[in-house]
């Protein structure tokens, strides 16, 4: 499967005549299994129409910065929030001024500007232009600013030349975007990661749980598989696909995921945990479905305390880098550093659970970063981003 399934590409095409490979680039990337967005500028529409692209993409095509109908749906703000990726195809010598001097005065520079995803630009000009000091200076501060050129390439061009400033072929723009989906970062590093909650028996048909999504755990499984590491997800009870490329151990109780991490961790390099482990636990759990007795009567359950999975497996695996989380509703740096001393882990993952739209179920989240070292507050991202650079910090960590 490619690493593109699923990712949420913009495909951002600006005025030049390599605009109609864009449609064979978009066709390519939905063929990999991308979730492609389309933004156009008014001289993109000039050479392809938007309707081409909105069948391949099965999207409508983006085109206004303030369209009130777009901004009411997907706004350029929510656009460069759920972008995994822009790519920026083909990339005209104007675009590149705008983008390098940090202009906002259209969709396609407003996103670049706003969006916390990599962003790649596919340079197509005259080779005239493309070797204009003033081009190559934009180009290199791209480059230093973190921008990836992909190409140009050299050849034959439609004005006659031949020289740098075709546009790589789509074929060869798929193989580079799918390159930024797997980084070195963990390369033979053997993971173990919880995810989801937990389920505690009270008798055959009820139980004990809560509402962890496991969309977190999940999204940094998929990112260490594409920071090259092998990857031994333990998930108790969630609705989600399971990513490609590890190994998964399905759980139901705490005790459960626990034996599964003790054994996953015997030859581990680092344990995330990130599951919302049930605290308690029914004491006995009935052997037969608990009848209801007189029609007023009350019914109590006696709860006993789980095991610490983070706290244990740091303890019994003393070379392990363990990270956990901490959902917090108040005074989040504080209780995220007793955390980190208690459960004597590296890291710490704290989130202000009491914000509207992050952590607990939904697709964002906004975390701080607590270590022995300080605090580091990271942006507002989407669960697979983050999960994204959560894996490079955690990285520095495991040294
Ligand atoms: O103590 P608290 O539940 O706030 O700690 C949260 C962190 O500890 C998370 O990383 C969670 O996965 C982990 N944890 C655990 N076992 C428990 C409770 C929490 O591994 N019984």
């Amino acid at each position: 499967m490619s690493r593109l399934f699923n990712k949420h590409i913009i495909v951002a095409i600006s005025g030049g005549i390599a605009a109609y490979k864009s449609a064979e680039l978009v066709r390519l990337l939905k063929t990999a299994g991308a979730q492609v967005e389309v933004v156009m500028t008014r001289g993109a529409i000039e050479f392809i129409t938007p309707l081409t692209l909105q069948a391949l993409s099965g999207n409508p095509v983006h085109q206004h910065l303030l369209d009130p109908a777009a901004e009411a749906g997907m706004g350029h703000i929510q656009l460069a929030r759920w972008a995994d990726a822009i790519l920026v195809a083909p990339c005209t010598a104007q675009v590149m001024a705008r983008l390098a001097q940090g202009q906002a005065d259209d969709l396609l520079s407003t996103l670049c500007l706003a969006t916390q995803a990599p962003v790649l630009l596919a340079p197509a000009m005259n080779q005239a232009m493309w070797n204009d000091p003033a081009t190559q200076a934009n180009a290199q501060l791209l480059i230093e600013r973190g921008l990836t050129l992909l190409g140009p390439d050299v050849g034959e061009q439609a004005c006659g030349d031949v020289g740098p400033g075709r546009m790589l072929e789509p074929g060869q723009l798929v193989i580079e975007l799918e390159q930024i989906f797997s980084s070195h970062a963990w390369q033979g590093r053997k993971v173990v990661i919880t995810a989801g909650p937990t389920r505690e028996a009270i008798d055959p048909v009820r139980y004990l749980s809560n509402h962890s999504s496991g969309k977190m755990g999940y999204a940094l499984a998929q990112a260490a598989v594409e920071a090259g590491a092998q990857v031994h997800l333990i998930s108790g009870p969630t609705n989600l696909p399971t990513p490609i490329d590890l190994q998964c151990t399905q759980v139901q109780s705490a005790r459960d995921m626990l034996s599964a991490c003790q054994n996953a961790c015997q030859d581990a390099d680092i344990f995330i945990a990130s599951a919302a482990v049930a605290d308690y636990r029914p004491a006995e759990k009935a052997e037969q479905k608990i009848k209801k007795t007189g029609a007023k009567s009350g019914f109590s359950l006696e709860l006993v305390q789980n095991p610490d999975i983070l706290a244990t497996i740091a303890a019994d695996f003393p070379r392990l880098t363990c990270v956990g989380f901490a959902a917090e509703t108040q005074q989040l740096v504080a209780h995220a550093q007793a955390k980190l001393k208690r459960k004597q882990v590296a890291m710490i993952i704290a989130n202000d659970v009491s914000e509207p739209g992050i952590g607990f179920n939904s697709d964002e989240n906004q975390v701080c970063l607590v270590t022995a070292e300080g605090a580091k507050q990271l942006p507002r991202l989407p669960k697979t981003q983050l999960a994204r650079q959560l894996i490079n910090h955690i990285a520095q960590l495991d040294k």
